[in-house]
């Protein structure tokens, strides 16, 4: 259900929950400040209670004040980056970051989204967490229709449109037992590892969650992203396949197969803004199998939309 802004702020104010588009994809968002909408949001989505939220301001000054010890990166990543689809966990004061919303963590995550409706709102209420707004496991919403697939279609949406970027933004920790290469990104997302080093000249490495230690972004440890069909992930395809395809849309495949296509295959931005839509529209079109044609270079963005696959096929 389409709201306005001040009714959005009302709702918050209110302690309840609303979903808020931002460039990378829909948020849903309680205040900082409201454990009961906190509660609400890891209910809503069936989120495991040690999995923490990211934190969405307007404004970076607004963040100091929770920061133990700002570092000088911090200041150079946020001044390249922000607003953007880059979240930079930080180690923070504990008693001024509420623990439920950074899962009892030392550190907490802090991000300022580049969607005007996100920052006038957030300018009104403040600092708001907000995970992606989809049930836990589900491939996130880039649309208002997502949402209120996920929460029914009475739920509180400020409709932003399509999101641009169409994955989550990138996550970036500080290592303090690397000196000479502290900045790790420990999820991969809209802004590629390539994107990082030439803006700011940091390498910054991918860190995978290994399953037998407590991994840093607890959040990738979840089944993801993952529509009910079965996915198989695949280079060939034989000519004789009759069945769904995930694909692009120059490039021919068998001639009873059908299409969901990704978009260009060498247009990495309109394939991660059209991949969590088709996800969800085989689940809608009620496809039970589909092959994805992984024929594309594990290389800048393309490298997380892989990885997003992946996860939605395992
Ligand atoms: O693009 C995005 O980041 C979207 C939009 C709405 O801003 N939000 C989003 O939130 O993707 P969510 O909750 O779906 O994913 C947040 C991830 C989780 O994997 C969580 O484990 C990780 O951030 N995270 C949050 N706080 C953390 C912390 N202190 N240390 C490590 N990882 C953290
Ligand atoms: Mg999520």
């Amino acid at each position: 259900m389409e709201i306005s802004i001040l009714e959005a702020l009302e709702l918050i104010n209110q302690s309840e929950v609303v979903a808020v588009p931002t460039e990378t994809v829909y948020g849903l968002a309680a205040s900082l400040f409201k454990p009961a909408g906190i509660e609400k949001i890891f209910a809503l989505k069936g989120r495991p209670a040690n999995n923490p939220l990211i934190i969405h301001v307007a404004d970076k000054n607004e963040i100091l004040p929770y920061l133990l010890d700002p570092d000088p990166n911090f200041f150079k990543l946020a001044d390249a980056f922000w607003p953007g689809p880059l979240t930079l966990v930080l180690p923070i004061i504990e008693d001024k970051v509420p623990a439920k919303a950074r899962a009892h963590l030392t550190t907490a995550a802090f991000r300022i989204p580049n969607h005007p409706l996100a920052i006038e709102l957030l300018k009104l209420t403040g600092p708001l967490v907000m995970p992606s707004a989809n049930i836990s496991g589900r491939p996130s919403a880039t649309n208002r229709q997502h949402v209120e697939t996920d929460f029914g279609i009475d739920f509180p949406v400020l409709d932003g449109g399509f999101c641009i970027k169409g994955l989550e933004s990138t996550i970036l920790y500080q290592d303090p037992t690397d000196a000479a290469n502290p900045i790790k990104i420990i999820r991969q997302g809209a802004l590629s590892q390539e994107d990082l080093f030439k803006v700011i000249g940091i390498h910054a490495e991918i860190i995978l969650p290994k399953n037998n230690e407590s991994p840093l972004c607890p959040g990738q440890l979840y089944r993801h992203y993952a529509p009910k069909a079965k996915l198989i992930l695949t280079t060939t395809i034989p000519d004789s396949y009759k069945g769904v395809i995930v694909g692009y849309e120059n490039r021919k495949y068998p001639l009873e197969s059908m299409l969901y296509s990704l978009g260009d295959s060498s247009k990495p931005e309109s394939i991660s803004k059209n991949l969590y839509y088709v996800l969800r529209k085989l689940d809608e079109m009620h496809v039970k199998e589909a092959l994805v044609d992984i024929n594309i270079p594990n290389i800048n963005l393309f490298a997380t939309i892989l990885e997003r696959l992946k996860k939605a096929s395992s």
